[in-house]
């Protein structure tokens, strides 16, 4: 499952003390562990294989070089939704002819770089970004490979943040007008319809919606593809991991248990969306973000204080929302353990950082093992839109970050020095 475990008494990334980290590299500290990546990668692609697939990593979930690079590395493609993305995709070795292009607001700058650069294709979720492509296509004397991002109108049943595939979504086009939008497109000189896109949300943990979907667009991506001879169908992201507790610490028990039976692991999702995908014979894409990196990693960070009142006792930690804000922004549940536990009862906690918000908080209510000052906390399974997500709220530095493999640790992303958090700013002239 992933490669955090206790050895001797102290949590370990592969062969890394993580406490031995947290003194060379300070915190808070991501630390990230290759082989959780490279095993989750052929765990998809294995329970895929009936369709070859082409994994497009949803660079958003995590975005370090050095993550992008051991994909790159293993020859699997990207999904980005910036020029900036696409930047570091290439940047890390990544190879612009397997990069798909998403977002709702792609600038004509963005569309420009995407084309010179000779991306696979833009999913695109509007007509008015089909009239902007085809006209910058026509201004390089390109033609530029597009999908519909299909919205399919059926519910993930997940954090309504994180759901796109409702009429309620900003997201794609609605599955009744997708035939009118390619009948238009068709006519557009520099578009080349090359395939056909869905994404109906993120952290999915049943199949069904995934079979739902696939029901519904499949017909389309036939009728489509005798049309206009589509290449592909990208089923878009959304595979959900385990943030669970059991799972977290590393129990394989949890897998018996009942929840655990109807989880949605790959060769589940596999045995629901490979047969219907199989029969429509055109090359398969998915864009799988947090189900590659989500449990590869963690979010180290110290005690500051232990501050007792009449009602809570409050962990506070050295990290914070702008580091991870997925309790914050989500009510996101993320396991805390100590990295040397101590002996003895555990009590209910507040773990919460320093920001002036109420709402900066990683765990409320917690039992946790007892914790004083100076002691170490891992936030498991905080590698999918932990670091891509932080910020400089209070002007605090974006944490360092760590790849393990092995024995061996590289920083694969220096702390942020102060001064670079103000570059750029400067008083206006009247001042
Ligand atoms: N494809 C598209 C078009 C997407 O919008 C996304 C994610 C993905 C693929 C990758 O989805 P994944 O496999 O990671 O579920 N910040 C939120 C998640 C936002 C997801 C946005 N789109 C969180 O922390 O839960």
């Amino acid at each position: 499952m992933h490669e955090f475990r206790y050895v001797r008494g102290v949590l370990h990334c592969e062969g890394a003390s993580v406490a031995a980290l947290a003194r060379r590299f300070g915190t808070p500290l991501y630390v990230y562990s290759q082989r959780t990546l490279e095993s989750r990668l052929r765990e998809l692609t294995s329970a895929l294989a009936p369709l070859d697939p082409m994994v497009c990593y949803a660079v958003k979930a995590n975005s370090n070089l050095a993550v992008l690079a051991a994909f790159a590395r293993r020859a699997t493609g990207f999904d980005v939704v910036s020029g900036g993305e696409l930047a570091r995709v290439l940047a890390a070795g990544g190879d612009p002819a397997r990069c798909v292009f998403a977002g709702v607001a792609k600038t004509a700058a963005e569309i420009e770089y995407a084309l010179r650069q000779g991306i696979y294709c833009f999913n695109v979720e509007s007509e008015p970004e089909l009239a902007r492509i085809n006209t910058i296509a026509g201004r390089l004397g390109r033609r530029a490979p597009v999908a519909v991002r299909v919205n399919p109108n059926v519910d993930a049943h997940t954090h309504a943040k994180i759901t796109t595939g409702t009429y309620e979504n900003k997201f794609g086009i609605a599955l009744e007008d997708v035939a009118g939008v390619y009948a238009r497109a068709a006519r557009l000189k520099h578009l080349w319809l090359r395939g056909v896109q869905m994404h109906i949300g993120s952290q999915l943990t049943s199949a069904a919606p995934f079979r739902r979907a696939v029901e519904r667009v499949a017909p389309l991506a036939r009728e489509l593809t005798d049309r206009y001879g589509l290449e592909f169908f990208s089923i878009g992201g959304g595979l959900g991991i385990v943030y669970n507790p059991a799972l977290a610490s590393g129990d394989p028990a949890w897998w018996r248990t009942a929840a655990a039976r109807r989880f949605l692991t790959p060769d589940r999702y596999a045995a629901a969306v490979v047969p219907p995908l199989r029969r429509l014979g055109l090359k398969i894409l998915l864009e799988p973000g947090r189900f590659l990196v989500g449990n590869a990693g963690i979010l180290v960070t110290r005690v500051e204080y232990v501050k007792a009142t009449a009602r809570k006792r409050f962990v506070i930690v050295d990290a914070a929302m702008n580091d991870l804000i997925r309790p914050a922004f989500y009510d996101a549940y993320h396991e805390i353990v100590p990295v040397r536990p101590r002996p003895g009862a555990p009590r209910r906690c507040d773990v919460v950082g320093g920001i002036c918000e109420s709402g900066d908080y990683f765990a409320k209510n917690r039992p946790l093992p007892p914790v004083g000052e100076g002691d170490l906390l891992a936030l498991l399974s905080a590698g999918a839109y932990g670091s891509t997500m932080g910020s400089n709220y209070n002007t605090r530095p974006l944490a360092a970050e760590v790849l393990v493999h092995g024995r061996r640790a590289a920083l694969v992303r220096e702390r942020q020095p102060i001064e670079a958090i103000w570059q750029g700013e400067r008083p206006a002239p009247w001042q």
